[in-house]
């Protein structure tokens, strides 16, 4: 496994593979590694002949208040990880590589971005789209590879290349859980043993969800009153949103379509933010 730092050697190493026909699966992480991220590269090794795993901690996606400094950064580990992993290239750029000082522009996606975490979150996707355009301009993949677990990128990184016309498969993998049901996540590492006894719930509340719907109820408000107060019995989850929206355009439904509604949760568990999601 090649690592590399610069922009220019990814950019330059990436053309070299492009030319002899190779393709290119690329899976852009923040670090932290865990088997679900190491699903994605699976993925990607299934489709493409060169895999490329880029780590960077995105500085513009953390809010003033949020954990950019104190977020993971076990790179030696994840090296290994990805190494164990069959990854062919490791881009782990530099902040002031990615953000020169005088950095001007910004790539902001307008319908999918402004709810659930958009919410609390502003500028949130306006750091994941700017960053991951510019990964996808460094590293040019023909295939790129993210989690559903992060339903809202997903259906934002699907936007913005439609709308910019990025020459890019978008591939969605599975949430990839705890054997408890707890979606994996590198901000797992912050849960003390008595806070994750309740963040499982989040992954119950969300299966008393489909629950209900499997068992014929189509009334959106009955379901999400439902798992509400499925998580208003833990006492250190706080529920930022419980949402059903259309799994592509983030736009909040009235009724259950099957296949096709996201039920999706983010809540606190005392000072650690988490999000869960489901398709009905
Ligand atoms: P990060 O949180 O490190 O996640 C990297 C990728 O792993 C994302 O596509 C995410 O959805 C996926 N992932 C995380 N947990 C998962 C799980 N339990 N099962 C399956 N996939 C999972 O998402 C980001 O980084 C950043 O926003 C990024 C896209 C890298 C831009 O900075």
């Amino acid at each position: 496994m090649k690592i590399i730092e610069s922009i220019h050697e990814m950019q330059s190493t990436a053309v070299s593979h492009r030319v002899k026909g190779k393709l290119i699966g690329f899976v852009p992480t923040m670090g932290c590694l865990h088997t679900g991220h190491l699903s994605l590269v699976a993925k990607a090794r299934e489709q493409a002949d060169i895999v490329v795993v880029s780590i960077f901690v995105n500085p513009t996606q953390f809010g003033p208040n949020e954990d950019f400094n104190k977020y993971p950064r076990p790179l030696e580990r994840d090296a290994d990880l990805c190494r164990e992993a069959g990854v062919d290239i490791l881009f782990t750029p530099k902040p002031d590589a990615i953000y020169p000082s005088d950095f001007s522009t910004y790539i902001i996606e307008e319908k999918a971005t402004p709810g659930l975490c958009g919410i609390s979150r502003p500028n949130h996707f306006r750091g994941v789209t700017t960053v991951v355009a510019k990964l996808f301009n460094i590293c040019r993949p023909d295939i790129a590879v993210f989690g559903q677990k992060d339903a809202q990128q997903c259906a934002v990184i699907r936007k913005m290349v439609r709308d910019m016309n990025f020459p890019i498969d978008i591939v969605v993998a599975p949430t990839v859980r705890e054997p408890d049901g707890l979606a994996m996540s590198s901000r797992n590492v912050y849960l003390q043993d008595f806070q994750r006894r309740d963040a499982i719930q989040i992954y119950q509340a969300l299966q008393k969800g489909r629950t209900m719907v499997e068992a014929g109820q189509r009334n959106i408000d009955r379901v999400l009153a439902e798992v509400t107060h499925h998580l208003t019995n833990y006492r250190r989850l706080s529920v930022i949103y419980v949402v059903a929206v259309d799994k592509d355009t983030m736009e909040p439904v009235r009724e259950v379509i099957q296949g096709k509604t996201l039920l999706a949760i983010a809540c606190w568990c005392d000072e650690v933010r988490l999000i869960d999601n489901i398709i009905l």
